[in-house]
């Protein structure tokens, strides 16, 4: 099977009509959208040539944020006034296809989705050469406000946890969004942009690598986003180097990625998204060989269906805590529409780039 045409089908057939991506179509608690998943997703679908597909989603968001013009302001206000936010304050990291919040508790306040929309939608409007609409840049406005406002408060990170403190790869995903929104509008971010990167250069351990949270020595792989896509370091800036050995020599046991070394969610497996997103960096600096070997991986780890799941569950940190995830979740989701999303980042660059060289 082609993996690569079958993505694309799986990714178009989780868009709702109203232009959401859901996270996974099986998963109970992931049949909504989330901003980070989706907006990976549109990213893969601009790579793909599918522009009406990324475009729906942009319009999807824009109509979920302008709704809630208020609530961005009052969070907007009270940060810069350095008075704490409530639940009730703060945008909210997925919402119903509808674009209605969600009544269950969630951990709800996660910045890095904002960022890496705003980063896919200036990616969208450069690669689809349309002109975002009114709805689109009011919201992209109001995204980047809230961003320059909350970005320095300690939130929960990409994986929905430690939500007591600032994480360099959340850093990153707003330097990327505010960077990206500078680009394709007349608002100055560069004060923002310039303090965002000094945190995050700071937030080095003692092996001279990039760190998880401030205080702690490990690595978490979401670190990859701080070179790709984010751009806050070079690929092969040293530090970001020093990273990824970090991650390949801790977070790499088997043939796929760990989110981190105490993840413990359903044991704390593999990531088909992360190994991918190892195989971008990889591609990124010209390693095709490595991106090949962990691609090989992904690849592997398909249903019969075509499907890609969320994790394996080999090589696990903790296997006690496998069946009490799966007792109370089921099993793990699959499809899961964003770890299609990156294998096809992945897959547009090798096809682009055998293109080119004409093999
Ligand atoms: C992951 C998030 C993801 C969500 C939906 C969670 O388990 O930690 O990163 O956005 O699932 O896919």
């Amino acid at each position: 099977m082609d993996l690569y045409t079958r993505s694309i089908e799986v990714v178009l057939a989780n868009q709702t009509s109203h232009g959401a991506y859901l996270a996974s179509p099986t998963f109970s608690t992931y049949r909504y959208s989330w901003f980070r998943d989706g907006s990976f997703t549109a990213y893969a679908m601009d790579l793909v040539g599918e522009h009406d597909s990324a475009e729906r989603f942009h319009e999807w968001v824009a109509a979920t944020v302008n709704a809630r013009e208020e609530t961005i302001r009052r969070a907007a206000r009270a940060a810069t006034a350095g008075d704490p936010l409530t639940p009730t304050d703060v945008l909210h990291t997925r919402y119903t296809v509808e674009g209605a919040a969600v009544v269950e508790d969630w951990p709800n306040f996660q910045l890095d989705g904002f960022g890496t929309w705003l980063w896919a939608l200036a990616e969208h409007t450069v690669r689809s050469g349309r002109t975002q609409s009114e709805p689109v840049r009011t919201a992209a406005g109001l995204v980047a406000e809230y961003l320059t406002a909350l970005w320095a408060r300690p939130c929960y990170d990409c994986w929905e946890e430690f939500p007591d403190n600032v994480h360099p790869h959340t850093l990153a995903a707003i330097y990327g969004g505010l960077a990206a929104h500078q680009s394709t509008s007349d608002t100055d971010h560069h004060g923002t942009l310039h303090e965002i990167t000094a945190l995050i250069e700071s937030e080095v351990g003692e092996d001279g690598h990039f760190v998880k949270f401030h205080g702690a020595d490990t690595v978490d792989a979401s670190l990859l986003g701080l070179a790709v896509p984010y751009r806050v370091v070079l690929p092969d800036h040293p530090t970001m180097v020093a990273t990824v050995a970090k991650i390949e020599e801790s977070l790499r046991s088997g043939g796929g990625v760990h989110r981190y070394c105490a993840d413990t969610f359903y044991g704390g497996g593999e990531w088909v998204l992360l190994t991918c997103w190892l195989a971008w960096y990889y591609l990124e600096r010209h390693e095709p060989d490595r991106a090949r070997d962990l691609l090989s991986w992904v690849e592997s780890q398909a249903t019969h269906e075509g499907y890609l799941p969320e994790q394996v569950p080999v090589n696990l940190n903790d296997p006690s805590c496998y069946r009490p995830w799966r007792e109370r979740w089921g099993d793990i989701a699959s499809p899961l529409v964003w770890s299609h999303a990156m294998y096809l980042v992945c897959e547009s660059s090798r096809r682009r780039t055998r293109d080119i060289v004409g093999t």
